[in-house]
């Protein structure tokens, strides 16, 4: 039995409810298709945006959005997307599968999207094709209040009223797709460009946020782009990002979503676990420069990427989502509340029909995957407290390919209530923990389970395989609880006093 403790009186950092944060790209069928379809498609849709899609995402309380890239940003010109859509410029996408990009969706729809979501913007600017000026204007044009050429253009479009950008990245992948820059020239180049990412004030809206700005961070663990940026530029910043994928053999054989060994199972659990190690190190690396963690961790892409699905574009980047996915999703979001007092926002990729995804459409029809039930089910830590907790660990695996078995966090909400999230990698064989609460004397516990064999998944035709379902599989002990979580399973539990 594994000995489990948590003691809700040490209080860790808030778990900024952005670290459950989403992406949309101009990519596949991630923004046409699954997010906005046109007047003739047949699909509910409420100024172009699905009605179904929009729904589940408010289900899971989706917190903030980022868009329109990835590597689309550095090729995007915001004035192609704006004004009457029959005079917006097509053009073709050419990072993403060759097709055709008419510019449909822009920077009104995207905000309407935001706004029927209820959830925050984030925006990435263009710094690898695109001008200071066109950046700053991109600012002025979406939060000016006053008399100016981009404010007076934005009401011409009929937008009386601007809009809040919540977010802003400076960049995307500049050491790659964002113009294969060193780092030293990034550094110099984002401190150049932030400077004229202007705050507006809003007579209006007294209260209006400052634009949270954001650096192009590393690749994985290329950590000296994260000293050489911070070095140079970290008093410019609010935060700098961080991509990780889990690829679970390499770049060249990513493997597939749904048909996969135990072997295979495992490889993406060490890639996805790898996670941790590298928040440490970056970690490390900020608090030389930042000590007192003012600049946030922002791990703006991550998730599983798989080989396509068989007859799909290649470019299109769409995969399934199995169970395996949920487990992923699951560890990797109790890492990241781990680390709450750095990591202030993460944005898993991508929202709709490609990498990692929530949700995947098919013409009038849609699914929400297990990831999607994870989400759901984690939305009960959004802006709660970070917990003290630690967890007995034993090592799973086949051969080499070896984790740690269990991975928890645990947070406090202002009304005391406690939630508690165990993810149990092992693929097939159940855990017992024996949990002990320090000075928290337990009246009520709820529970919900997201459980199946690691492959299943939901498909337009069988929805409902992987759920996140009531769970009884734990026993109130005097100082505590005691757990059985089944193989390959995310359990919740909810604590009242
Ligand atoms: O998510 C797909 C791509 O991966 C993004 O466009 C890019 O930023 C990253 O390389």
């Amino acid at each position: 039995m594994a000995k489990m403790y948590i003691n809700p009186n040490v209080e860790c950092g808030k778990i900024h409810k952005e670290i459950q944060g989403h992406f949309s790209e101009h990519l596949g069928r991630c923004i046409y298709e699954g997010l906005f379809v046109k007047d003739d498609s047949g699909i509910d849709n409420v100024n172009g945006m699905r009605t179904d899609v929009v729904q589940a995402l408010k289900e899971m309380k989706i917190p903030v959005l980022r868009w329109p890239g990835g590597c689309f940003a550095d090729e995007y010109h915001w004035k192609d997307g704006i004004g009457p859509v029959e005079k917006r410029k097509k053009m073709i996408n050419t990072h993403w599968g060759g097709v055709l990009e008419d510019n449909s969706f822009g920077t009104k729809e995207f905000m309407e999207l935001c706004r029927q979501l209820g959830c925050e913007t984030y925006i990435n600017g263009n710094v690898g094709s695109g001008t200071v000026q066109e950046m700053s204007e991109w600012v002025e044009y979406m939060t000016f209040d006053g008399v100016s050429p981009m404010a007076d253009l934005r009401k011409e479009n009929g937008n009386e009223d601007p809009w809040t950008v919540n977010f802003f990245g400076v960049g995307n992948e500049n050491w790659g797709c964002g113009g294969n820059m060193t780092p030293e020239y990034y550094a110099n180049e984002y401190r150049r460009y932030q400077t004229y990412v202007r705050h507006y004030p809003d007579s209006k809206n007294p209260n209006k946020p400052r634009i949270y700005k954001i650096a192009c961070g590393a690749n994985s663990a290329d950590y000296n782009w994260t000293d050489t940026v911070m070095k140079i530029a970290g008093n410019y910043m609010d935060g700098i990002s961080l991509h990780h994928y889990t690829i679970t053999h390499d770049w060249s054989k990513k493997g597939s979503a749904t048909d996969f060994t135990k072997e295979e199972y495992y490889m993406t659990m060490k890639g996805m676990v790898f996670t941790d190690e590298l928040i440490n190190k970056h970690v490390a690396i900020m608090d030389k420069y930042d000590p007192a963690k003012r600049v946030g961790l922002i791990f703006d892409e991550w998730g599983t990427w798989y080989d396509v699905e068989p007859g799909t574009n290649p470019g299109f980047l769409y995969q399934q989502n199995t169970m395996r996915d949920a487990i992923v999703a699951g560890t990797t979001l109790n890492i990241f509340n781990k680390h709450c007092d750095r990591v202030r926002m993460a944005n898993i990729a991508q929202l709709v029909n490609v990498l990692q995804s929530v949700i995947l459409t098919e013409g009038e029809k849609m699914v929400k995957t297990p990831t999607y039930h994870v989400f759901k089910m984690y939305s009960d830590h959004q802006d709660n407290t970070l917990v003290q907790s630690s967890i007995e660990k034993s090592k799973v695996g086949v051969g080499d390919k070896m984790v740690d078995d269990l991975y928890e966090s645990v947070s406090k909400a202002e009304d005391g209530t406690v939630t508690v999230t165990i993810t149990n990698l092992c693929a097939d064989e159940e855990r017992t923990i024996d949990a002990v609460i320090t000075d928290y004397p337990v009246s009520k516990i709820t529970g919900t389970v997201i459980t199946e064999e690691m492959h299943a998944c939901n498909t337009f035709d069988n929805k409902d395989v992987v759920t996140e379902k009531e769970f009884k599989g734990f026993k109130k002990t005097e100082n505590g609880f005691t757990l059985t979580m089944p193989a390959c399973s995310v359990v919740k539990l909810t604590l009242k006093k």
